[in-house]
């Protein structure tokens, strides 16, 4: 029986691009997912973008846009990153979603019939000129141990010290600058220690890997606070029921977000949403990074368990990675984004990079950029892709493109090969992907010590049929490697499908051979990396000088590149959401009280707008009735003093009579869409 299983990635932040930090978490659930789809089970890899919370909002306003403008940028963004690394998610969806807040709201409900609710007022922290609380990381001041100057409102970078914001010396807020107030408010909190006993449980049931285990143990033995999770407005997130400015904390929607998007995708595809969740069919797993265990090994099972859904089978918790041995950093250039990683180098070699260096445990994994070079050109270009150009040439311009059947030397090294299966099987199935990367190169030197041996380019003249019998082993080993390789290298797997003229590989093609059978033009299947490529994706990943604050908004808002005299950069995305159409003046009026605009009825295809437009200086109301105009038709209507304009209308010029109104030739039909 095929087993059935769902998987979720930790939704990455709205606020910020997809760096090669997150890669590895993406990776490692990617490559997981794809094999078990290549072992005929049935599994659905679910993620979203994580929305809410006071970062975004902060962003959003400093670029001038509405959160919900923000994260649908961010959103195209990220699912472009993900689309460019191979990441294949069956859905994508977004935190700021009907289902989330449908489910926030019931489990929020359920949790406080269940008496795990308590509300307490606190002291926070306050900018009265922000006219918002201010999370602690929004307040900067001097450190309250080691005074250090510019360390924020939770922890001292310099010192490592820990303590609350209104420990800080000279506090102001990170945003204007201001001296913070303190300011009382009522806080809604879940009484997590109601809940030790069914997690100790859970964790023991092997909820977790060891490691992490271990520092539960921790954790319960410094005792289980309750948690905040409301914060006051002006917020991004979803209300409370029946609060008027109090939200959930991001932290409480997040996580729900995993089930928001299983719900969309089971809506949209005809499946039970409780089966899937809770049905004892259904086995449920989370990837997630180290710094985020708290969340789902306490706080999420918790709540699950409140409210009457059943916790995940098991986390996957992995370790950050280091560049060269240290922590990622914007000066070293070694904050690289995916998408500039993606400008320089094939995806694919990061992909087999992580999977060559992940294990099963929380250790940090590291990116040595040499390493990295130097293993994509020995094991990816000499090793596989070697094995199948020193064969597929030869076959296609000497031998018909034809291969025989095996002797039982070449047999031989094919059942070898094959019987590594179970093995590297296994180990995909524990995350032992450095494992099964072992394995498979070892088998490749080995394929490739047979080509050494046999020589085929010293007999294809004068021993065809040899050479033949020596290139179908190399074939077959060709296509067991690939089939090994596939959930690491999906696309070089699609080429050397195309080359063996075979259909979709999976593992249990490794139990038949492929004998007497045509095979395609060989295509080169990967180039060699030069340091240099490496070299110029760290000079553009460099920290441009200007702060990080200021960067990461540039960052995620897309703001105009310095010196630009353009606005801010838009993207094919944005523009496809105007709807210009083709619209037919049918009335012009002055409009009483405003010497600067015309009142225009349009006709744009059956549908009738009144348009409020400021080009009473350039034409009068005659010379306008009856042209076909171009129309802004889905701009959201505003109200004016005069009225509501409902759109807009095209024109050019610098303002004043000097506008002219763009038209359409007379032949245009109102309502047309124009592109
Ligand atoms: N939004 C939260 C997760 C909510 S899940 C309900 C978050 N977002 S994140 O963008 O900061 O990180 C997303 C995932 O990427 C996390 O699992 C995190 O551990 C992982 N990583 C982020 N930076 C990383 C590295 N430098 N290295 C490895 N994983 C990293 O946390
Ligand atoms: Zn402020």
């Amino acid at each position: 029986m095929p087993r059935k299983i769902v998987v979720t990635s930790a939704l990455p932040y709205a606020n910020g691009p997809i760096h090669i930090g997150h890669l590895v978490e993406y990776l490692q659930t990617d490559i997981w997912v794809r094999f078990q789809k290549m072992c005929g089970n049935q599994c659905l890899y679910f993620c979203a973008d994580d929305t809410h919370g006071t970062p975004v909002m902060l962003s959003a306003r400093k670029a001038g846009i509405d959160p919900e403008q923000l994260i649908g940028r961010m959103h195209a963004e990220h699912k472009a990153d993900f689309d460019t690394f191979g990441v294949q998610f069956d859905n994508y969806y977004s935190t700021h979603s009907p289902e989330n807040k449908y489910f926030s709201e019931l489990i929020f409900t359920r949790l406080n019939e269940a008496g795990s609710i308590v509300t307490r007022n606190i002291e926070q922290t306050y900018c009265e000129n922000c006219t918002m609380a201010l999370p602690d990381r929004y307040v900067r001041g001097t450190c309250p141990r080691c005074k250090a100057e510019d360390q924020y409102g939770d922890s001292c970078e310099v010192c490592s010290a820990t303590y609350q914001p209104t420990e800080l010396i000279n506090p102001y807020c990170a945003t204007c600058g201001a001296t913070p107030t303190s300011q009382t408010s009522k806080h809604y909190f879940f009484k997590l220690a109601d809940y030790e006993d069914r997690l100790r449980k859970l964790i023991a049931e092997g909820y977790a890997q060891q490691s992490v285990a271990n520092k539960l143990d921790e954790w319960f033995t410094a005792g289980l606070k309750d948690w905040d999770i409301s914060r006051d407005g002006p917020y991004f997130g979803f209300k409370i029921p029946g609060e008027e400015n109090k939200f959930f904390y991001v932290w409480l929607d997040a996580p729900i977000g995993y089930m928001a998007s299983a719900k969309n995708y089971c809506d949209r595809n005809g499946l039970d949403f409780d089966e899937l969740w809770n049905g004892a069919d259904y086995e449920l797993y989370h990837f997630l990074g180290k710094d985020i265990m708290y969340f789902h090994s306490l706080f999420f099972p918790a709540m699950l368990m409140g409210s009457g859904f059943r916790p995940a089978r098991k986390l996957f918790v992995h370790g950050f990675l280091t560049v060269n041995g240290e922590k990622m950093s914007k000066s070293r250039g070694t904050f690289i984004k995916a998408s500039t990683y993606a400008k320089h180098l094939n995806p694919e070699c990061l992909r087999y990079y992580y999977a060559a260096k992940l294990t099963d445990g929380i250790g940090d994994i590291d990116l040595g950029l040499d390493d990295f070079v130097g293993r994509t050109n020995s094991d990816l270009v000499g090793n596989y892709a070697n094995l199948a150009s020193r064969s597929g040439p030869m076959l296609t311009k000497k031998l018909n493109g034809r291969i025989g059947r095996l002797d039982s030397r070449g047999a031989e090294l094919v059942k070898k090969l094959a019987a590594a299966r179970n093995q590297i099987m296994r180990d995909y199935e524990d995350l032992k992907y450095a494992s099964a990367v072992r394995t498979i190169s070892t088998l490749a030197d080995e394929a490739n010590r047979y080509v050494e041996k046999n020589q085929p380019w010293a007999t294809i003249e004068a021993e065809p049929e040899k050479t033949r019998t020596v290139l179908t082993a190399v074939i077959n080993a060709v296509r067991i490697l690939t089939i090994y390789l596939k959930p690491i290298l999906p696309v070089y797997a699609g080429k050397v499908e195309q080359f063996l003229n075979v259909g979709e590989l999976s593992f249990a093609d490794t139990e038949t051979v492929l004998e007497d059978h045509e095979i395609n033009k060989f295509e080169r299947l990967f180039e060699r990396i030069d340091r240099k490529q490496v070299d110029t994706m760290i000079e553009e990943s460099k920290d441009s000088g200007v702060p990080q604050a200021a960067q990461a908004a540039q960052e995620q808002t897309s703001l105009p590149p310095a010196g630009s005299p353009f606005k801010p950069e838009c993207t094919i995305d944005d523009f496809a959401k105007i709807d210009l159409r083709i619209a037919k003046v049918i009335k012009a009026e002055p409009v009483e009280g405003a010497d600067k605009l015309l009142s225009l009825q349009l006709d744009v295809g059956g549908v009738s707008r009144t348009v409020l437009a400021g080009i009473a200086k350039a034409y009068t109301p005659d010379q306008l009735t009856g042209k076909t105009v171009i129309f802004f038709a889905n701009l959201k209507p505003r109200k004016m003093k005069f009225g509501t304009s409902e759109g807009m209308i095209l024109a050019a010029g610098p303002g004043g009579k000097e506008i002219s109104m763009l038209t359409a030739d007379q032949g245009a039909q109102p309502g047309q869409q124009v592109s």
